[in-house]
């Protein structure tokens, strides 16, 4: 493993209870991490920390809605206190709500604003104050922000949602020139991930359809892997390993990025 290698680093995953993110939490626990799970989801997540623990990993899961910084405050404490410490923060936490523009409605826009953009900017403002030298973990570390394919392309139906992950692309950028220039010792990167079959990808493939765009769920993800280079959709493992590469040694010289894995789509 090298440079791969996350032996003795402590991960909070943000949504890890299904999905990439617990892809994701697998991953970095695969390359040696501790792992916390926080999610909403409680059962879920406290059923994928166990799953994880069986490989010898040290893992846990606590509750944590993205939109709420008290709850930061107490999964970041949690993380540090049940793993030791604290290094890596994966804001991958996400939803997506499908509309036209000319049916899109304020009210999940806005629910689609507070998890996406709220909730990763609490992550990272709170890994910061915790990461940075002085900070209750101090040791500095790695941010990885769960973007989209869907800030890079125009794909009808996801306005809102490309608009909240073009956000997250901007406050990585962002967040690594404030973290590198003030000496917190974390690097910030993102991810633009491709279509991938978990529950929210399957989902949009299907409210596309509703939506009148396509004829049938396989046309819909016919159009995207005819928009895709390699001819596929990618996996979960495909974010993973992109982001136990972010959070690695590896990149250890890698801040301020958004990394495309969408098989070309988005090029
Ligand atoms: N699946 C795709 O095609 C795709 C493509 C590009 C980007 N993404 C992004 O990847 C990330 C993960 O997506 P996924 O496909 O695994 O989704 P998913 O719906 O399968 O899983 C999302 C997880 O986030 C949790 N979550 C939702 N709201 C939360 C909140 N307020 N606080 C904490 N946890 C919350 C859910 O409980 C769930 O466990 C998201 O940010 C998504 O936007 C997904």
């Amino acid at each position: 493993m090298g440079q791969f290698d996350l032996t003795g680093r402590k991960a909070l995953v943000t949504g890890g209870a299904q999905g990439i993110g617990a892809a994701i939490a697998q991953a970095l626990a695969k390359a040696g991490a501790a792992v916390m799970i926080g999610d909403i989801a409680e059962a879920n997540g406290r059923s994928m920390a166990a799953e994880i623990a069986k490989s010898g990993a040290k893992t846990s899961f606590t509750r944590l809605d993205v939109t709420d910084e008290a709850a930061w405050g107490t999964a970041i404490a949690a993380t540090i206190r049940e793993l030791g410490g604290f290094d890596i923060l994966v804001n991958n936490a996400g939803i997506e709500v499908t509309a036209l523009v000319v049916d899109i409605e304020a009210s999940s826009l806005r629910k689609m604003l507070d998890v996406n953009i709220v909730g990763a900017l609490l992550g990272m403002k709170h890994a910061f104050r915790a990461m940075r030298p002085g900070g209750a973990a101090g040791k500095g570390g790695a941010v990885v922000n769960i973007s989209s394919v869907a800030a890079t392309i125009a794909f009808p139906a996801i306005a809102g949602y490309s608009a909240t992950k073009s956000a997250v692309d901007r406050l990585t950028r962002v967040g690594a020139a404030e973290a590198g220039k003030l000496g917190y010792g974390v690097r910030v990167n993102c991810i633009y991930p491709g279509l991938v079959a978990t529950e929210m990808g399957l989902k949009l493939a299907t409210d596309v359809v509703t939506a009148g765009l396509f004829p049938s769920v396989e046309a819909a993800i016919g159009d995207v892997i005819g928009l895709t280079p390699l001819g596929k959709l990618g996996d979960v493992e495909d974010m993973a390993n992109a982001a136990v590469f972010l959070c690695s040694d590896a990149a250890k010289f890698i801040t301020g990025i958004g990394l495309p894995v969408d098989g070309g789509m988005g090029s």
